[in-house]
């Protein structure tokens, strides 16, 4: 794993960006898994900055998602969707044909997994996996478990995630209790993983990561094992792992 220390959150945002927009300028056809959530924003801010300024070109890029709440619709202000279309898509010259997010509102969780898988393999793969992680360890929605996940799937949040995510929500009842995410195998197969790490609050999932054994009980341990990872953390994240 290529780790970079940096001083705070812009300064992640920022190299996380220029990584990126490496990859989208060296094939413009590739194919980015994203991820929502507060840990990306900044760096989709530079993404945008960039298209503006005419350095980006998304015409030919291709994303897919790491993840959906199960429940909520698209035009959901708290869907996935919705974050990315606000985040990056509409201010960006992507085809809207060419983003995939699995659909949330469909039911059977089944065929929404596999028709999700099925088309990640049609797109070739994905070239380069964005990741944020769960303040237990969770990437994309694989929360703490006995074993590591295969491919996508439908996942019951653990109750420390929905804690986390309620601060997006009017009511704590309005929290969604399920996603769809892709799987740990899912993740791992991405040709280059992005890893971004920002925040005290993540500071013992950071040293769970780093230095405890690898287990599906920390699932971003499973990372180690990844011959292609870049890590971004800020100086706040990485304070355990430090004073150790
Ligand atoms: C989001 C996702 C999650 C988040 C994680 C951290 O698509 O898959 O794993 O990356 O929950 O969330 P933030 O960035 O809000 O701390």
């Amino acid at each position: 794993m290529k780790t970079y220390i940096v001083k705070d959150y812009d300064e992640m945002s920022k190299k996380a960006a220029s990584i990126l927009a490496a990859q989208i300028v060296a094939d413009p056809e590739s194919v980015l898994g994203l991820a929502t959530g507060s840990t990306p924003v900044g760096t989709y801010r530079y993404l945008r900055k960039w298209h503006e300024e005419g350095v980006l070109d998304f015409s030919g890029i291709c994303t897919m998602n790491l993840d959906e709440y199960r429940g909520i619709s698209k035009e959901n202000s708290q869907s996935y969707y919705h974050f990315m279309v606000e985040n990056l898509f509409s201010h960006v010259n992507i085809k809207r044909e060419n983003t995939y997010i699995p659909d949330g509102t469909r039911k059977d969780s089944g065929a929404v997994c596999r028709e999700y898988e099925d088309l990640i393999q049609r797109k070739g793969g994905i070239d380069l996996q964005l990741l944020g992680i769960g303040r237990n360890g969770h990437i994309g929605f694989n929360e703490p478990s006995d074993c590591f996940t295969e491919k996508s799937h439908c996942v019951s949040l653990a109750r420390s995630t929905m804690e986390a995510n309620k601060r997006f929500f009017e009511k704590a009842e309005d929290v969604p209790k399920e996603a769809y995410t892709m799987g740990i195998g899912t993740i791992m197969s991405a040709e280059k993983i992005l890893l971004l790490v920002c925040g005290s609050d993540k500071a013992e999932a950071m040293y769970q990561t780093i230095c405890g054994p690898i287990t599906p009980e920390v699932p971003a341990t499973v990372l180690r094992l990844h011959k292609n990872v870049i890590m971004i953390a800020d100086e706040a994240a990485m304070s355990k792992v430090k004073s150790e």
